[in-house]
């Protein structure tokens, strides 16, 4: 690891609050739609929920981080976190539910990292699927985008511009990771993306681990082999200028 002290990008904000501005009324949905979307915002809930389990996860692994590492995850939990509370707000606006009750079937779900092992036991690997993971999660919102401009409220809006914002910089931190790690060429990258492709191309079951959160309907076939190739010629074209 380069030796020049490194700080995540981080933008801090509220997105519970920025939620709780908005009025049920407010909200263009109608009776089938929101019925149709129910699955589609418990989904998102969840994932961004499951932050708090890859947290744990990281936590207790017996693998010892780095100072950079861990500073990379300290602020990309409490992006997740906010983010979580964002969604639960507005689970609980669209489908009038009590909030402690969502919180307790959150907690009651439980993760199985075991199928994820191989990509979790060394620094340089975890960040390559946080920069493989984020960058996903980055081109799914922004799909989403328009669905949120639709519902007729400008704090929902932002609320999705924010988020996506705050999963760039997660992708651009991981990226920068990476590019920190000494000795670590392009070909033993490049492999590693493969092995994640090759999983996501079993459509896995999502198993609240927040990464490999892939279960999307609404993203094309080659989504994630579109998504690994602009990974690679991102780190393709960093590496080649450093070395
Ligand atoms: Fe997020
Ligand atoms: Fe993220």
């Amino acid at each position: 690891m380069k030796s020049e002290l490194w700080k995540p990008r981080q933008s801090r904000w509220d997105a519970a609050a920025l939620v709780g501005q908005i009025k049920r009324a407010d909200i263009q949905l109608t009776a089938g739609k929101l019925a149709e979307l129910r699955d589609y915002f418990w989904f998102d809930l969840c994932a961004e929920w499951d932050s708090t389990y890859l947290h744990d996860e990281i936590h207790r692994s017996e693998n010892s981080w780095s100072q950079e590492f861990l500073a990379f995850e300290q602020a990309w939990f409490e992006d997740e976190i906010n983010h979580a509370e964002g969604f639960l707000a507005l689970y609980c606006l669209l489908y009038e539910e009590d909030e402690t009750l969502v919180r307790q079937r959150l907690r009651e779900r439980s993760p199985d990292f075991s199928p994820l092992a191989e990509f979790l036991h060394d620094e340089w690997g975890l960040s390559l699927l946080f920069a493989y993971d984020e960058l996903a999660t980055m081109r799914a919102y922004h799909i989403d985008v328009a669905l949120y401009q639709s519902l007729g409220t400008s704090e929902l809006s932002r609320f999705i511009r924010l988020l996506l914002r705050d999963e760039t910089y997660h992708h651009a931190n991981a990226v920068d990771l990476i590019l920190r790690q000494d000795g670590l060429g392009f070909e033993k990258v490049s492999h590693l993306i493969d092995r994640f492709l090759a999983y996501d191309q079993q459509d896995p079951r999502y198993q609240a681990t927040f990464v490999f959160d892939h279960e999307w309907a609404h993203v094309g076939e080659d989504f994630f082999l579109e998504t690994a190739k602009m990974l690679k010629e991102r780190l393709a074209k960093s590496m080649k200028k450093a070395g």
